[in-house]
């Protein structure tokens, strides 16, 4: 006949699925009961996620150990941990996870560049950002998540491929930044046709068949909306803060909103709003002029709670006849300088935490 002291002590090791923490660690065991006469044991369990495979698991598990010690007949009941058991083991899980994709290196901060719509320059401030940082000292790496949309290559000017050293692939280097796209893998620039799933399993692979070393910030040029490897990113990396592009229209802003909202709800922080293509310039007068409009950053930055991280004007790189990176501003080109800023920022962001 098994005792309510000998029930708290076998079940104590469990673990809980999501948390991977013992119930002895997060007090899981909520009440034990036992009936003599039938030798039954019932009892209820705190578990961090409920009515999923991995509690009908956990269910098996605790019944199993019950029964092979004694028990007759086994009750048992969930109930949701509380929210701050599940805060206090959850960063922990969350990073252990990142780790793992990041071959075991703990020190990588994420960063998704968003958007609600296409065309805004995510790509641009992907790219730029990722510069920025590198000409700060920071170790970068930047994955083109839009794997139909691929334009990461292109806009930094890299036409060699990454080359396999052991069964990992070594991402190609350019300005110091470390770059992953679709682009490489593909003959001609012909059409990628995959559907859903293959995309998720490709982001996947962008971390485990790639050798990133050890980064300080992995940037993400995710592509427009909200679909499916928006989700991935969320589910991939927890901790992924984000970015969100916006030109100054109003409605353009509005359309945005939705890409911060949906970070928002996966508890993604939001570092900031970019807003690109904000004005026009003349070179003859240095008269601004506001071709999208004007507001859309601040007006975004306010629905999401954020502040406008940078203002970049309609600009081109200078033309470099050496260096050939079409999208690629120099350091000391204005919105060179506006992105080193905005990179500085990020990393007073992201580092005083
Ligand atoms: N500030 C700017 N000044 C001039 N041209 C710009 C600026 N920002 C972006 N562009 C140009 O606008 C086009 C769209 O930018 P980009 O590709 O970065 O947008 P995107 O949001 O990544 O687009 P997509 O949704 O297609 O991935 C590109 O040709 C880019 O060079
Ligand atoms: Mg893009």
């Amino acid at each position: 006949m098994l005792t309510k002291e000998q029930v708290i002590e076998l079940l104590g090791p469990v673990r809980d699925p999501f948390l991977h923490t013992t119930l002895a660690e997060t007090d899981g065991i909520k009440g034990v009961t036992i009936k003599e006469d039938k030798n039954h044991v019932s009892v209820k369990i705190g578990i961090s996620k409920m009515n999923t495979g991995e509690q009908m698991q956990m269910q098996q598990e605790i019944v199993g150990i019950l029964k092979k010690n004694g028990a007759n007949t086994v009750g048992l009941r969930f109930e949701q941990l509380p929210e701050e058991v599940i805060r206090k083991y959850q960063p922990a899980v969350e990073q252990a996870q990142e780790a793992s994709l990041m071959g075991g290196n703990t020190n990588t901060k994420f960063i998704a560049v968003a958007s609600g719509k296409g065309g805004v320059g995510k790509s641009t401030v992907t790219v730029n950002l990722a510069v920025a940082l590198a000409r700060l000292g920071k170790k970068v790496g930047v994955i083109d998540a839009d794997i139909y949309g691929f334009s990461v290559p292109d806009m930094m000017g890299i036409e060699n491929r990454p080359v396999v050293r052991g069964k990992k692939i070594i991402p190609v280097e350019r300005f110091g930044v470390q770059v992953i796209s679709m682009g490489f893998f593909v003959e001609d620039n012909s059409p990628i046709i995959w559907r859903g799933p293959m995309l998720g399993k490709m982001l996947n692979s962008f971390f485990s068949e790639v050798e990133w070393g050890d980064l300080d910030y992995l940037l993400l040029d995710l592509p427009p909306g909200t679909g499916d490897i928006a989700m991935d990113v969320h589910e991939l990396l927890p901790t992924c803060k984000e970015i969100i592009v916006t030109t100054p229209h109003p409605t353009a802003a509005f359309v945005a909103a939705r890409a911060g909202q949906m970070a928002l709800k996966t508890n993604h922080e939001i570092l900031g709003v970019v807003e690109n293509m904000a004005y026009f310039e003349s070179k003859l007068t240095g008269e601004k002029e506001y071709v999208f409009g004007q507001g859309g950053g601040q007006k975004l930055a306010e629905v999401l709670k954020t502040k406008v991280l940078g203002q970049l004007p309609l600009q081109q790189p200078y033309m470099d006849e050496e260096v050939f990176a079409p999208s690629v501003y120099q350091e000391d080109h204005p919105n060179g300088q506006e992105f080193r800023r905005m990179a500085a920022k990020v990393i007073a962001k992201i580092e005083e935490e």
